[in-house]
């Protein structure tokens, strides 16, 4: 009786178990909020939301009883490396559609596209995919099918999907696995550093078998090449994954249950050093007997420890050069890509570098045949194994310390700029570490990258993509051509793959990441006509940079010194800047959700566009207080019907002409075409009600908007300057 009882509980509960939980209707939602979450009917999967430096990403983890939580592995990620805020929540909507709701930015972060698809339900497999059923139950969509870094068994790879390694913010965050005719393993998409060994035929897809192999399958689903691990035929073993590690290796993991660990049974690259770029810049893979690899940094010629792995050599080292030597060593570049080899002797090869000046270093091989590599970059890596046999020449500066902040591709550089990837190579000495954190805190540490440069491509052609692109400090080098036009203080102009032009602004001031980022997510979610949309932006390291759209006019401030275009600046023109430019900051203040302070108003920060429309950039960096964006906007429309951009004295200085009646004087003798009296009296008085000392006399940018366009009167203004006390100190010093 009581044994019947138990049975009936027992099976009741498993029907309730497979009809609530397997299956997700139209409606059903996820939040960070309640941080609940949906199971494969087996247990082995859930997905939820999961914690990802300080911000959240929705993913399917393996949830299976047996794994501690902290190996419970994440093996997708909705939208690969998207975090949103505290407040998201991942739906199935009524329309059959999954979408990922950002609360930070309060937009659709992702979605799977599928609200003409006819869904009626979804299903968290047992196999780990997360699929959308129409009436019929067939599959619509299937997370399989974007897959992350990670194939489950039953999983395929085909043509044009990919694996993309986590990133750990360094340049060795590249990795990514495709399949063109064969497995490639590459870096940046250009490297290949592994292959698949198949026999040439057309190969439409890659699986991960649940014994653990890794297939190749032909058009007739023959296996044309198999790898496995160690334990494929261990029955014992009911968990498996093939993921693209963090470190560029591509790994297969069994869950050994006494261990209770994920053990790698296979790797694609034995010895670590000979995946691309592993120690990052300037570092060099050095083959260790145990196994994991080191990164060292030769090329230093300081005890700062911040130079360490620089090439010390640079335009700038008037005194001198010489080359070092290191035996064992085998470098090459990763900026720019391409290489000059030349056959020659090991003294030929060393003279080439000494006496080209842009040469940075050359590595010598003889396998047969005398090969002399030439490298014209400081962005250098390389390995170092007794077994090698090449040797390396790197130039050195006679005179170490006016090289050292020096980098050939961009001498306004600072040194932090140069040193911080080369610390990461430093820090990937370290990669052992990372790797078993990684398996250790699983999905905690998870940091995706898809923001490579074809899917950067990809989302700027698309003029609806909303989401900002993250960019690595590497991508921001390759964007700019390492940095090469300067377009003005800290700014350069680089090149999207589309070949649409941007600007990359750096902001030098290491503004702490978290602050960095929500800053960025802030200002990218901000549109007007008249301000810079920002499209991506680089937080790496000590690295802040922003991505603007190019305005093909340059800064106003450039405009007004070059004397052609200066000649387009005709007074109407003018004063159509200063009202463009005073309804940009009036959306800044008033028409955002929350208020945003310019901060750093000024000619340099408003730019031009093909049809001279002035729009407003570098807003909402937040770096000081918000009066001063009317202030200075005051002093902008005196520089800009001066012409002249000599600062505050000057404003007082124009205060005092128009006092005396002689407005006019203060005009820039260059406009061509005629002025409007009206108008300069209208303007000079709202720039001086702007400029007044005491902030609270100042109007807000909404009613200067409604006075330059006419429809609010404005009174003569108060004399703005008072009298400042450094001006009876200086009395009192002259009365000594
Ligand atoms: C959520 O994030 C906001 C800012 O992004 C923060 O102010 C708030 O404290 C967070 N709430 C929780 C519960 O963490
Ligand atoms: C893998 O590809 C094969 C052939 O296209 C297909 O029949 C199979 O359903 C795919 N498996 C998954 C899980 O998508
Ligand atoms: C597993 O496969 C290996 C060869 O790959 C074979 O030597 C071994 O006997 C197999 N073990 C079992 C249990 O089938």
């Amino acid at each position: 009786m009581l044994c019947e009882d138990r049975i009936l509980f027992f099976s009741v509960g498993f029907l309730l178990f497979s009809v609530v939980i397997s299956e997700i209707p139209l409606g059903s939602k996820l939040s960070v909020v309640e941080n609940n979450y949906w199971t494969s009917s087996n247990g082995d999967f859930a997905i939820r939301f999961f914690n990802r430096s300080d911000q959240y990403s929705v993913g399917i983890h393996f949830n299976s009883n047996s794994i501690p939580l902290c190996k419970q592995t994440v093996v997708w990620v909705a939208g690969a490396d998207l975090i949103v805020g505290n407040n998201s929540y991942f739906q199935l909507t009524r329309n059959g559609e999954l979408v990922l709701f950002d609360s930070t930015r309060g937009v659709v972060a992702w979605t799977s596209k599928t609200s003409n698809s006819s869904v009626a339900s979804a299903a968290l497999l047992d196999s780990g995919s997360l699929v959308l059923l129409n009436i019929k139950r067939e599959i619509v969509w299937q997370s399989f099918d974007t897959p992350t870094d990670t194939l489950l068994p039953g999983q395929n790879l085909s043509v044009n999907q990919t694996l993309r390694g986590a990133s750990r913010n360094s340049v060795s965050s590249y990795y990514s696995l495709h399949l063109e005719g064969q497995l490639q393993l590459r870096w940046e998409n250009n490297v290949v550093y592994w292959q698949s060994k198949s026999p040439p035929q057309t190969i439409p897809r890659a699986i991960l078998g649940s014994d653990g192999t890794l297939q190749l399958l032909d058009q007739r689903s023959k296996v044309v090449w198999s790898v496995f691990g160690e334990d494929h035929n261990d029955s014992d073993v009911k968990l498996r994954f093939l993921r693209l590690d963090v470190d560029g290796n591509l790994r297969l993991y069994s869950w050994i249950d006494v261990l209770k660990s994920w053990r790698p049974v296979w790797q694609a690259i034995e010895n670590q050093c000979d995946v691309f770029a592993t120690c990052g810049l300037r570092g060099i893979c050095v083959f260790n007997v145990s196994g994991s690899p080191l990164c060292r940094c030769p090329f230093t010629p300081t005890s700062n420890s911040n130079l360490k792995c620089l090439v010390p050599y640079g335009n700038e080292c008037k005194s001198g050069s010489f080359m070092t030597a290191y035996e064992h060593t085998f470098l090459y570049e990763i900026y720019p890509p391409n290489k000059t080899i030349a056959l020659a002797s090991l003294q030929q090869c060393k003279s080439l570098c000494q006496e080209d000046p842009l040469c940075t270093a050359v590595s010598y091989t003889n396998d047969g045949t005398a090969q002399c590599r030439i490298m014209k970059t400081p962005y250098i890596t390389g390995q170092s194994n007794p077994s090698l046999r090449s040797i390396s020449f790197v130039k050195k500066c006679s005179d170490p310390i006016a090289a050292l902040p020096v980098s050939p591709a961009s001498s306004s550089s600072s040194q932090h700029r140069l040193c911080i990837p080369c610390l990461i190579g430093v820090g990937s000495a370290t990669f052992v570490f990372f790797f078993v954190i990684q398996i250790g805190i699983g999905f905690y540490i998870y940091k995706k990258r898809t923001h490579i440069l074809r899917k950067a491509a990809l989302a700027y052609t698309g003029p609806d993509s909303k989401g900002l692109i993250s960019l690595s400090f590497s991508e921001i080098s390759e964007l700019t051509g390492i940095f090469k036009h300067e377009i003005g203080p800290n700014m350069f102009k680089g090149t999207l793959p589309s070949n649409r032009p941007i600007i990359v602004k750096d902001l030098k001031d290491g503004m702490e990441g978290r602050k960095f980022r929500s800053t960025v997510l802030k200002i990218g979610s901000i549109y007007h006509r008249n301000l810079v949309h920002l499209e991506g932006y680089c937080c790496e390291s000590n690295h802040r940079f922003l991505v603007y759209e190019f305005a093909e006019n340059g800064s106003l401030a450039t405009c007004m010194e070059d004397p052609k275009l200066c000649k387009r600046l005709t007074w109407v023109k003018r004063m159509e800047i200063c009202l463009t430019v005073a309804r940009a900051i009036a959306y800044l203040h008033t028409g955002c959700r929350e208020f945003v302070s310019h901060g750093n108003l000024k000619c340099e920060n408003v730019v031009l566009d093909e049809n001279f429309e002035a729009k407003v950039s570098e807003f909402g960096l937040d770096r000081v207080h918000a009066e001063t964006d009317v202030k200075d906007f005051g002093k902008m429309v005196v520089e800009l019907v001066s012409g002249r951009r000599e600062g505050d004295d000057f404003c007082e200085w124009a205060y005092e002409m128009w006092v005396k009646g002689e407005g006019e004087k203060v005009i820039d003798g260059r406009i061509e075409g005629g002025i409007n009296i009206e108008q300069l009296e209208k303007v000079l008085r709202i720039a001086f009600w702007c400029l007044h000392v005491d902030e609270q006399m100042r109007p807000s940018m909404g009613e200067v908007t409604n006075v330059l366009e006419g429809t609010l009167s404005v009174d003569p203004p108060p004399p703005p300057f008072i009298p400042r006390r450094p001006q009876q100190e200086e009395e009192i010093s002259e009365s000594d």
